[in-house]
């Protein structure tokens, strides 16, 4: 019989999942079924996004990617769009002193030249006030694309061939990695050891398609803004369960 409490007991710290990705997804639903507004979703999932970013930090997680805004999400109604490029402003305000005190770093991972001027500055203020620190870095995919992410590589790597930087015989898959996005991440914590997605959608939706390769999925009905500490937890130990061979045996 499934038992959650002692299944929590099990919770094994020597394996918290060095970087995690999570697909913060439902938030409009999760609105809806409270008869509210969309963006009254994503406010909630900005609390959510915070506790969980708590969490992951005292728990030792090294780097946490949380898929924001894809470049896909541009056809939403404008008001909508407008709304979720105004949540880093309220994030620097409201969430940035919080995290600045737990150590977390701020950094980001898209196309960030098409995002609004405000929007940009105020996750470089974030990304600049906690630059020193060395705890759990919260990268934001931002007007992220994955397949975008990879095109653009390639034409930097064509670029560089052209140059006579190095031979086309010269690139490796350490060489592609250089090129991604995720570059400015730590070495050994570049791709997502577990990808969490919310709200029961079973897609990657062009998130870190590169990066991960061999991470494990954890996928549940949960609505973004409902998930928490304790939700966090429940994957982690569900990822523990995991026996992860990377092609081996
Ligand atoms: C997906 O739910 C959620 C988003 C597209 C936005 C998520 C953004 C945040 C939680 C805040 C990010 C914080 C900063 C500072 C940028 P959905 O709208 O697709 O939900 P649905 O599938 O139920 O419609």
């Amino acid at each position: 019989m499934f038992n959650f409490k002692r299944k929590k007991k099990i919770l094994n710290l020597e394996h918290i999942p060095h970087h995690i990705g999570i697909i913060m997804d439902g938030n409009g639903r999760w609105a809806k079924k409270r008869m509210q507004p969309r963006v009254f979703g994503h406010k909630a999932g900005m609390d959510a996004l915070q506790n969980v970013t708590i969490k992951a930090s005292d728990l030792g997680v090294k780097v946490l990617t949380v898929y924001a805004f894809s470049t896909e999400n541009w056809s939403r109604p404008e008001d909508e769009v407008k709304f979720i490029m105004n949540l880093p402003v309220e994030f620097f305000d409201k969430y940035v002193p919080e995290l600045h005190r737990n150590n977390v770093r701020v950094q980001m991972i898209g196309e960030l030249n098409r995002l609004p001027k405000e929007t940009l500055s105020a996750l470089e203020r974030a990304i600049e006030k906690t630059k020193h620190n060395s705890g759990l870095v919260l990268n934001f995919a931002l007007n992220y694309g994955g397949r975008s992410e990879i095109t653009s590589a390639i034409k930097l790597i064509a670029q560089d061939v052209l140059e006579a930087r190095f031979n086309p015989g010269d690139i490796d898959e350490d060489l592609v990695a250089n090129y991604l996005m995720t570059n400015h991440l730590p070495y050994l914590y570049r791709d997502p050891d577990l990808v969490i997605r919310t709200s029961g959608e079973l897609r990657l939706s062009n998130f870190l398609p590169w990066q991960t390769a061999y991470s494990e999925f954890y996928f549940t009905d949960v609505l973004w803004p409902d998930f928490n500490a304790e939700e966090l937890e429940k994957a982690i130990s569900d990822f523990n369960q995991r026996h992860r061979r990377f092609g081996g045996v």
